[in-house]
């Protein structure tokens, strides 16, 4: 995830640009740049850090001009540094991207084009769509982008001038955010409301496979094969806090709804189009090393944990190898027995966390290769591991971790398949049916998310409680202690999660009339163990609260008081289904009792102490 901006007018371009990029720094802040054209021709300026270092930078060598194009970077191909910052541009220097996306087959485009004798500078595959442009270009840029475009594989939102046409400035998109912002004597794009809402509430909402031709006094609109189109214009009416939310009442709510896209963006590219098997090229360990591999440590902390836990289940069942879940802030205490045939998995969506950084030291100390499962490209824990899987999910804003954890929860899907391929632990139809059952997630996450008003109503019941249980058994267990920690973390609610059949040797003690038990039940080999132990705490007066597969309601609702179904999937995925309703109900129980649902008291996002 990146913000795009560009700017075509008669003001000086500059602080347009860096204003509008000061409202996407949440898509990323890795680095940033602008390109102007000015009295010299196409001048970039882009520096690694916040975009506060490339203001100081412009402050001393501003930048004049009234065209040029802006970009904020979260680092995806290549770590933050000055020479991968955007603007990128080609060998003639006349040409200039920003880039919002995935060019998945951009190795191939930059081989072909090195080929051809283009020089590549930095390791982005929006350095290969600016040589691509240049390469295509025979004095019409809106057709040499058109043609560079229909190379390009994956998802992209692109903002590209050239010194050639100074007096045009060409947008696309496809699968990645892009709006036209349509003003007086000046237009301007940007990758989302927020970043041109200063200067104009008249906008276009651009669509996949549609681009848009910027002058001073005109916009326009067409698909990228070069059919004209014309499109109602959209007036914003909300305010500008409300906007940067996208229309959410707080970024929480709005990463919930991000979960279809970040498993789809976790799982692009990933997958071959056949749906035969998984293609992991990030990883360097080698099939030789991987039949090495005696047993697993997934190592990480909170939410960052419970992935973990599933993950265990995940690699025991598809690669058969015996995985040992810690906390990282306890691993290195207990004197792990770490051997070299131990692949240890640290998991942080920050990937800054003082606990497992530490623990992936120690791990390394002793000699084991270490897996990092991150959603930070260039942060401390994927520049120390060995091998990085990294989450395509987004920045996550709020405090309480949701689209983090799922794209973890992919990411371990994905590791296991692919171990299992090369162990051979799992045939052909159950990897293909895995894979099939992983791309039907999204949309199935998309229709949970649609029943949203059911679990505010049990987020409203609950919230009026002091004390409440999640019970669960295998996966469901796991996920249990996830929807545990995020309604206390963001309700202030005590809750404990317990694994259904444990209740019994203690805990049972504490159930009495009318305390809310949210029991996962969507493991179908567990089914009747677990309604026993739904009984158990119905006969002691407890309100159960049932999760269960679409299917069995019959089954499972003759033994709770209500039902949320989610759809069928494999039991293996449940869990990233079944969480979505329990953060529904953490959002709505915080909402409820008026509490910070993104900035929940004595916590911080990232913890950079042990
Ligand atoms: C809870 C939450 C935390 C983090 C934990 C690890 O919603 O977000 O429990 O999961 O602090 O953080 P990372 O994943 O950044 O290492």
């Amino acid at each position: 995830m990146c913000g795009i901006v560009g700017y075509i007018g008669k003001r000086d371009s500059q602080d347009i640009l860096i204003e509008g990029l000061k409202k996407l720094e949440y898509r990323g802040y890795d680095s940033a740049g602008i390109a102007v054209f000015t009295t010299n021709g196409l001048e970039i300026k882009k520096s690694k850090g916040r975009l506060a270092v490339l203001e100081d930078k412009l402050r001393d060598e501003p930048l004049a001009g009234s065209v040029g194009i802006g970009h904020t970077r979260w680092a995806t191909h290549g770590k933050p540094s000055d020479v991968n910052s955007h603007p990128h541009t080609d060998n003639s220097a006349k040409f200039s991207v920003v880039h919002n996306g995935i060019v998945e087959n951009y190795l191939d485009l930059k081989d072909e084009l090195m080929a051809k004798g283009h020089r590549f500078v930095s390791e982005t595959d929006t350095e290969v769509i600016s040589h691509l442009v240049a390469d295509e270009y025979d004095g019409n840029i809106v057709e040499a982008v058109q043609r560079a475009v229909k190379r390009m594989r994956g998802a992209f939102a692109l903002g590209v001038l050239t010194e050639y046409e100074p007096e045009r400035l060409v947008a696309v998109r496809f699968a990645s955010p892009l709006v036209i912002g349509i003003g007086e004597g000046e237009n301007f794009i940007g990758s989302d409301i927020p970043a041109i809402l200063e200067h104009t509430r008249n906008v276009y909402i651009l669509n996949d496979g549609e681009m848009a031709v910027l002058t001073r006094d005109s916009v326009e609109l067409m698909t990228t094969e070069g059919e004209f189109i014309s499109k109602e214009i959209y007036h914003v009416d909300w305010d500008l806090v409300t906007a940067e939310k996208a229309g959410f009442d707080h970024f929480m709510l709005k990463e919930i709804y991000e979960q279809p896209k970040a498993y789809r963006d976790t799982m692009l590219g990933r997958i071959a189009e056949d749906g035969k098997s998984v293609n992991l090229k990030e990883l360097t360990m080698t099939a030789d090393y991987v039949k090495s591999i005696r047993k697993v440590h997934i190592v990480a902390c909170g939410t960052a944990y419970h992935a973990g836990m599933v993950g265990k289940t995940v690699i025991e069942s598809l690669a058969r190898i015996p995985v040992e879940t810690d906390v990282a802030s306890e691993y290195r205490y207990r004197s792990p027995i770490i051997t070299p045939d131990t692949l240890v998995i640290v998991v942080s969506q920050s990937g800054e966390t003082a606990d497992t950084l530490a623990a992936l030291r120690e791990a390394q100390r002793n000699g084991a290769r270490v897996l990092a499962i991150t959603n930070v490209v260039g942060s401390s824990v994927a520049r120390e591991a060995d091998d990085v899987l990294v989450t395509w999910a987004g920045p996550e804003i709020a405090v309480a971790s949701t689209k983090a954890y799922t794209s973890q929860l992919i990411a371990f899907y994905l590791f296991g398949l692919h171990l299992a391929t090369i162990l051979g632990t799992k045939d052909e139809a159950t990897v293909t049916g895995l894979i099939a059952a992983m791309n039907e997630l999204p949309e199935q996450v998309e229709s949970i998310l649609e029943n949203a008003p059911v679990l505010k109503q049990v987020a409203e019941s609950i919230s009026h409680h002091k004390s409440l249980f999640f019970i669960g058994r295998g996966v469901d267990y796991a996920v249990a202690q996830e929807g545990s920690l995020k309604l206390k973390e963001i309700s202030y609610i005590h809750s404990e999660a317990y694994a259904a059949g444990e209740l019994k040797h203690g805990t049972l003690a504490l159930i009495e009339d009318g305390i809310p038990v949210i029991a996962l039940v969507t493991q179908e080999e567990l089914y009747e163990k677990t309604l026993s132990n739904i009984k158990e705490v119905k006969a002691r007066g407890a309100h159960v609260f049932g999760l269960a597969n679409a299917g069995s309601e019959a089954e499972v609702g003759k033994s709770v008081d209500e039902l949320f179904a989610i759809p069928k999937t494999l039991p293996l995925l449940a869990p990233a289904l079944s969480v979505v309703p329990l953060q529904l109900i953490s959002y709505y129980a915080s909402l409820a009792l008026g509490h910070d649902v993104d900035k929940p008291r004595n916590l911080a996002k990232s913890v950079t102490v042990e």
